[in-house]
C-alpha cells in the first residue's frame, strides 16, 4: 500500500479592514516611516477594531471562505487546529468557539500556542492526523490577533506587529505530493527575551500587573534578531539538504514575516532567488501565526501542482522550523 500524504488542497486568508500606516504610527509614537522601513520592511498593518472582536472571528471568516473554496459541508470537517499566541480567552480553546461559530459540528480541536512558528507546527500535527488515518479533513488555522497585546506607546514593538488570520484544508493522498518533510524545533532557554510577563498562571492579573504594562508583549528586538537570522536559515538549508533539494529545485520560499532583513538571510542561505520569495510584510507587518499561510493564499494563483515550496519560521519560546511541501493543485 503507498504512504498516505497530506496535501494541502485550499487556502484562505482574512486580514481586517482597518489599516494603520506608517504614517499614523509616527502621530503615536516617536517614530519615523523611514526608520521602520528600513529596519523592517513594514509599511502598514491591519487591524482588527470593534467590541467583541477577537482571534477567533478572524479564523470563522477565513473557515467560511476556505469551505466555499473547497467544496466542503461544515459536517465533513473533523478537526480544526488554531494555531495561535491570541486566544479570545485562556479557556475554552479558540478552536471550540470557532467550529461553534462555524457550525462544526462534527468536528473536535485544539489551540496551539508556537508563536511565530504555530503554523508549522499546526501543519505538521495535523498531517500525522492525515497520514495517521485518523481523520481525512483538517483545517489548520494560523490567527493572531497582535493588537490585543501590543503596546501602543513602546515604539520597539507597536510599528512591528499586525492582525491576520490563514487556514488551509488537509486532505489524504496517495499521490506522492502535500507535506512532504518537516523539522521543527525548541529553545526555552530563549523565553526571556520575547514573552507576556502577565496572565498566566506564573502572574495572574492584578493592579500590579496592569500597572506594570505586563498584558503586552515583551521582546529584547536585538537579541531575537540574532538567533532568528541564525536558527530560520540554517533550518531552511537543512530541510533542503536532508531532501537533496538544491536551489534549482525550489519553486518557493515561503518565510515567517518578521523582518525583511531576517528573510533575505534565509534567502541567501539557501542560494534562492529573490524572485521566489514570497514577501507581504510590507502590508501586514508581522502578524505571527498568520503570516505564512496569508502569504500562500495571497500567491495562491502562482503556485503549480508539484511546486517544490520551503516554509521557514522562527518565533518566541523560541520556537522555529521548516517544512518542505510539493504543492498539491493548480488553480
Ligand atoms: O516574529 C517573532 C520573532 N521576532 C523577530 O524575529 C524580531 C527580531 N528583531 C527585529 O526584527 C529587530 O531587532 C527590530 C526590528 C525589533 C529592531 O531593529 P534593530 O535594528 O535591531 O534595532 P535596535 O533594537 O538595535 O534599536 C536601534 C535603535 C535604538 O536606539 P539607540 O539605543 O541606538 O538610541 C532603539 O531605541 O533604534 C531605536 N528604535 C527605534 N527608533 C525609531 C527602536 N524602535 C524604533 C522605532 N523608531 N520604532
Amino acid at each position: 500500500m503507498s504512504k498516505i500524504h497530506a496535501a494541502i488542497t485550499g487556502i484562505q486568508g482574512y486580514v481586517p479592514d482597518y489599516i494603520l500606516t506608517n504614517k499614523e504610527l509616527e502621530k503615536m509614537v516617536d517614530t519615523t516611516d523611514e526608520w521602520i522601513m528600513t529596519r523592517t520592511g513594514i509599511s502598514q498593518r491591519h487591524i482588527l477594531k470593534g467590541e467583541g472582536k477577537a482571534t477567533s472571528d478572524m479564523a470563522v471568516e477565513a473557515i467560511k471562505g476556505l469551505l466555499k473554496k473547497t467544496n466542503t459541508k461544515p459536517e465533513e470537517v473533523e478537526l480544526v487546529i488554531v494555531c495561535t499566541v491570541t486566544p479570545d480567552m485562556v479557556f475554552p480553546a479558540t478552536a471550540n468557539i470557532v467550529c461553534d461559530k462555524v457550525g462544526l459540528k462534527n468536528a473536535w480541536g485544539f489551540d496551539l500556542s508556537a508563536a511565530c512558528s504555530g503554523f508549522l507546527y499546526g501543519l505538521t500535527t495535523g498531517t500525522r492526523m492525515i497520514e495517521s488515518g485518523a481523520h481525512k479533513k483538517v483545517i489548520v488555522v494560523g490567527a493572531d490577533k497582535m493588537s490585543a497585546i501590543v503596546d501602543y506607546t513602546d515604539r520597539t514593538t507597536c510599528v512591528i506587529f499586525g492582525d491576520g488570520c490563514g487556514a488551509v484544508m488537509l486532505e489524504p493522498t496517495e499521490e506522492s505530493i502535500g507535506v512532504m518533510d518537516s523539522i521543527l524545533r525548541s529553545d526555552g532557554s530563549g523565553r526571556e527575551f520575547l514573552h507576556q510577563k502577565a496572565g498566566g498562571s506564573l502572574r495572574p492579573a492584578s493592579h500590579e500587573t496592569i500597572d506594570n504594562k505586563e498584558h503586552f508583549v515583551y521582546q529584547e528586538g536585538k537579541s531575537v534578531f540574532k538567533f532568528a537570522v541564525t536558527n530560520m536559515a540554517d533550518v531552511a538549508a537543512e530541510i533542503m539538504e536532508r531532501n537533496n533539494l538544491t536551489a534549482d529545485d525550489v519553486a518557493w520560499l515561503v518565510p515567517h514575516q518578521a523582518n525583511k532583513r531576517i528573510i533575505d538571510a534565509t534567502a541567501n542561505r539557501m542560494g534562492v532567488g529573490s524572485d521566489k520569495v514570497m514577501i507581504n510584510i510590507e502590508r501586514y507587518g508581522n502578524t505571527t501565526s498568520g503570516t505564512i499561510p496569508l502569504c500562500l493564499w495571497e500567491w495562491e494563483k502562482q503556485l503549480k501542482k508539484g511546486d517544490n515550496v520551503i516554509l521557514a519560521a522562527f518565533g518566541g519560546g523560541f520556537t522555529w522550523g521548516a517544512i518542505w511541501l510539493k504543492w498539491a493543485y493548480n488553480s
